[in-house]
């Protein structure tokens, strides 16, 4: 590359058109730097609060060499601690073979090595031939190291850095305006994850902007206009459609299908996303998108279908004790359909249903990631499914995530060219990757947008 543009200096100027290098998704060099520039500085999404509901369970959660471990303490306490012996640095909690993280129920943990014993305060209750230390053996120098944990969503959050700041405080906007969807109620339906030959980025970035539906996804052209914007906000950025004036809550992901008759479309649109993604809808939503042709006459104006298709539904699901939050038109539409909390988790939300991703770097390798997709609903009391995360292979996947997949490994390889000049997103649909850079850049002191002259 020649002509090098200004740096994007501050968060406004993301609007204009930018380039951003190769560097962050294929540098070895930038994908070892992550570890303390990023990874150990950051609130991480680590697990769900629903994962350790009794005292004593506890789940693991790793990110490269760093394994924590988040345990039920009391009624209401929770402790998150390094995996690792005090003593001579043994993990304590092993991962089970082919398992994305371990999960259990301990009163204490002992050591596989010599048999140290911490409580689940993480303190060192039992050392054999202790004596022999002379007494050197102090609280701090037997105690687990300790890990922020916090909780937001329902989720379990840790940070790696002591001095790091408030979850509350980091999370916002996004906290905020998710709040209303109380995502805490949700239960996952399914959890998949794979180890993917992309980096962390490049499996990030095939999920975070609308841009690709019409090419990657042709079918979902027939059920309307998958247009939409990028927002950055803050550290976090969201996207959402865009949308008939009127029509605000459009910009949402509970969406009508497009064309002369809404009443069919979007029965065709929710049985084709049933069918093909097992995301971003329920059951319950599409019984009442098949029920619209009986239920409405045929020339039902649209707003009216949507009305009608959503109280239906939610009447449909109150009626076997699953209640939907109400949230107002306008709030849904600033919220848009998904969040991307910096630096590497996606709230897909909805007011009875949600799409996680997550997306953490494999073995300091900048082409290689875990990615994982977990789908969550309202489920009656008692009456969620129980769940785990499943090792899927890519074609394994529901087809509509294959087709995000074909462009991610070819992505990983096309930037590796040296014919190639950098990224160069759209201004409009595809912000919320320079926003992503933008805050990256920060962290890694590299990277950040440069804009194109
Ligand atoms: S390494 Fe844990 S007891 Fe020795
Ligand atoms: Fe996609």
């Amino acid at each position: 590359m020649t002509e090098m543009g200004k740096i994007v200096e501050v968060a406004d100027e993301l609007t204009a058109p930018v380039t951003i290098g190769p560097e962050a998704y294929i540098s070895e060099e930038y994908a070892k730097a992550e570890a303390d520039k990023l990874w150990r500085k950051v609130w991480l999404q680590a697990g769900r609060l629903e994962d350790i509901p009794n005292v004593g369970d506890y789940i693991t959660y790793d990110v490269l060499a760093d394994s924590v471990i988040i345990m039920r303490s009391g009624e209401t306490e929770l402790r998150a601690f390094h995996n690792v012996c005090p003593h001579r640095g043994r993990r304590l909690i092993d991962t089970p073979k082919g398992q994305r993280n371990a999960r259990g129920n301990k009163t204490n943990i002992v050591c596989g090595f010599h048999g140290w014993t911490f409580d689940r305060q993480g303190s060192c209750t039992y050392i054999e031939h202790q004596e022999d230390w002379q007494g050197k053996l102090t609280e701090e120098r037997t105690a687990l190291g300790k890990v922020q944990v916090d909780t937001w969503g329902g989720w379990l959050w840790i940070n790696l850095d002591p001095d790091a700041g408030t979850l509350a405080e980091y999370l916002e906007p996004a906290a905020g305006l998710l709040d209303p969807f109380e995502l805490q109620n949700m239960r996952p339906r399914w959890r998949k994850w794979v180890v993917f030959d992309c980096n962390w980025k490049v499996a990030m970035e095939a999920f975070n902007e609308t841009y690709h539906v019409s090419t990657t996804h042709p079918e979902f052209m027939e059920f309307g206009q998958f247009r939409g914007w990028g927002r950055n906000q803050g550290l976090h950025s969201n996207i959402g459609y865009d949308a008939p004036k009127g029509r605000e809550e459009d910009q949402a992901k509970l969406r009508l299908g497009a064309g002369d008759d809404p009443r069919k479309s979007t029965w065709e649109m929710q049985d084709f996303t049933w069918k093909n993604a097992n995301t971003n809808t329920t059951m319950t939503l599409v019984e009442a998108a098949k029920r619209l042709i009986d239920e409405l006459p045929e020339d039902t104006p649209a707003p009216e279908v949507s009305k009608h298709w959503l109280a239906s539904a939610r009447a449909a699901d109150e009626a076997r004790g699953v209640v939907w939050p109400v949230v107002d038109p306008s709030h849904t539409a600033k919220s848009g359909t998904s969040w991307q909390i910096f630096p590497n988790t996606q709230i897909g939300h909805a007011v009875n249903n949600m799409l996680v991703y997550h997306y953490r770097p494999y073995k300091a390798d900048p082409n290689k990631c875990i990615f994982e997709a977990s789908v969550y609903e309202l489920y009656p009391e008692g009456e969620a499914p129980e769940t785990d995360w499943e090792y899927t292979e890519p074609g394994d996947w529901p087809p509509v995530l294959q087709q995000d997949f074909a462009n991610m490994a070819a992505v990983q390889e096309g930037m590796k060219s040296s014919g190639f000049r950098g990224t160069q997103p759209n201004p409009y649909m595809e912000r919320t990757v320079p926003s992503l850079h933008y805050n990256l850049a920060r962290f890694m002191g590299t990277g950040a947008p440069r804009k194109i002259d």
